[in-house]
C-alpha cells in the first residue's frame, strides 16, 4: 500500500505488544505502536509520516483546543479466518471526513490519502489486531488546526493523524436506555451529522446525569420537541416494528453511519421492508406496549450491533424482548462478523485489503 503514498516509516524500537493483555481490552485504552502523522499547510497536505505512538507537542494557543476546530472518524481492521487483514468500508469514513471537514471550515483530505495511510498503519501494526471473537483493532483517525493564533477564524494549518488500538466490544450487555427529553446533541442548521469533536464533548453531560439515574446510554430525540428518536448514544438506532425495519432518516442533526448503511443493504437484500423516515417516541413506545417491537438496537462502529434491553421514558420502563431470541439482529451481527473475519464471501466488496 505505501507505494500509493510515500510514507517515511520510523520503527518504534520499544514495541509494547509483548506486555499487552489481549484477553483484558476495554474500548479505547490500549494503543498500537505506532501512529501516522502529516501536515497541511501552504494549501497542501505533506510529511507522510508513520513513527513510533506517543505524546506531541503544541502550541497552547490552537484554534482545536479553543475553538473545536477538530474532528475524527472511527473505523475497525480484522484478521480473517485465514490470515489476511482487511478493513472494513473505509471510502465511507473518508467520504465522511471530508463532510465533517467542510462543515468545520477545514481543509479536505483526498479519499486515497486517508485510506491508503490507514491501510500502511494498519499494515505496520497487523500484529496488533486481535484475533479473539469480537475483538478487533479500532481506527480513529482526526484532524485538528494547529495555527498558533487566538483569532475566531480559521486556521492555515492543520494535522492530520491516525492512532489505532486493540479493542473488545464497547458494550458487554444489552444496553438501558433513556430517551432525553431535556438536552439535545444536535440542532437543526447545527453540525450533528459531522464528527465533531464538540458533539461528543457537549453529550457528556447528559451522559453522565443518565448514568447516575441508572442507565446506560441515551436515546437522543429532535431538539424542538422531543418527540422524535434520533441517535443512541454515538450509534445510529433501529427499530424492527411488525416485521418492519424503521429507522430515522438521516438529516442534519443526525450522523449517516456506516453500519446503518451496512445493516439497511443486508436487510433490503434479505427482504425487509424498509422504512427511513422520522421515527416517533410514541409509537416506539406504543410498540413496545403492544408487543409489536420485535428488535431495537444501536448500529455503528464501536458499538456494533447493540440490543437495546430496556427503554424508560418521563418515568416509565419498557422491558422489551429477550435479546438472545431475537431474529434480525442476530442475524445481522452474525452475517456482519462472517463478512468482516472472511468466514463468508464479501460480495459487497466491503473488505478493503491491507
Ligand atoms: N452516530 C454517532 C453520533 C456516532 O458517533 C457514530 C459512530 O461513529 C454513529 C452514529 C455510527 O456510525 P458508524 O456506523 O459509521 O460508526
Ligand atoms: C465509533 O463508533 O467509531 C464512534 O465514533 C463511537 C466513539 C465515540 C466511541
Amino acid at each position: 500500500m505505501t507505494e500509493t503514498l510515500d510514507i517515511s516509516i520510523t520503527r518504534n524500537q520499544n514495541s509494547r505488544l509483548a506486555q499487552t493483555d489481549f484477553d483484558n481490552l476495554p474500548f479505547g485504552h490500549t494503543f498500537s505502536d505506532h501512529m501516522f502523522i502529516a501536515d497541511y499547510a501552504d494549501g497542501e497536505w505533506k510529511n507522510f509520516q508513520i513513527v513510533p505512538y506517543g505524546d506531541i507537542m503544541m502550541s497552547p494557543a490552537i484554534s482545536a483546543l479553543h475553538y473545536g476546530q477538530s474532528f475524527f472518524e472511527g473505523l475497525k481492521a480484522y484478521k480473517h479466518v485465514d490470515g489476511k487483514v482487511s478493513v472494513f468500508r473505509p471510502y465511507k469514513n473518508a467520504e465522511r471526513f471530508n463532510k465533517s471537514a467542510e462543515r468545520l471550515c477545514m481543509p479536505t483530505l483526498p479519499e486515497d490519502i486517508f485510506t491508503h495511510s490507514i491501510a500502511a498503519l494498519v499494515d505496520v501494526d497487523s500484529d496488533w489486531i486481535p484475533t479473539k471473537a469480537g475483538h478487533t483493532l479500532y481506527i480513529r483517525p482526526f484532524m485538528f488546526a494547529t495555527d498558533p493564533y487566538l483569532g475566531v477564524t480559521p486556521s492555515k494549518t492543520y494535522k492530520y493523524m491516525v492512532i489505532t488500538g486493540p479493542v473488545g466490544p464497547y458494550f458487554t450487555k444489552p444496553v438501558k436506555v433513556k430517551i432525553e427529553t431535556e438536552f439535545s446533541r444536535a440542532t437543526e442548521g447545527g453540525f450533528g451529522y459531522a464528527k465533531a469533536a464538540g458533539n461528543y464533548g457537549g453529550a457528556m453531560l447528559p451522559l453522565k446525569m443518565a448514568i447516575q439515574q441508572g442507565y446506560d446510554q441515551l436515546i437522543w430525540t429532535d431538539s424542538r420537541d422531543h418527540a422524535y428518536v434520533e441517535e443512541l448514544g454515538a450509534a445510529n438506532v433501529m427499530f424492527m416494528i411488525n416485521g418492519k425495519l424503521i429507522t430515522p432518516s438521516t438529516r442534519d442533526t443526525i450522523l449517516k453511519g456506516v453500519t446503518r448503511d451496512t445493516v439497511l443493504t443486508l436487510a433490503r437484500d434479505w427482504g425487509y421492508e424498509i422504512e427511513e423516515r422520522r421515527v416517533s417516541v410514541a409509537e416506539v413506545l406504543e410498540a413496545a406496549k403492544n408487543g409489536t417491537l420485535d428488535d431495537a438496537f444501536g448500529a455503528g462502529t464501536a458499538a456494533t450491533i447493540a440490543p437495546i434491553g430496556q427503554i424508560e421514558h418521563e418515568g416509565h420502563l419498557y422491558t422489551l424482548s429477550e435479546p438472545s431470541q431475537r431474529e434480525f439482529s442476530n442475524k445481522v451481527l452474525k452475517t456482519l462478523n462472517d463478512i468482516r473475519y472472511g468466514v463468508v464471501e464479501d460480495t459487497y466488496g466491503w473488505n478493503y485489503m491491507v
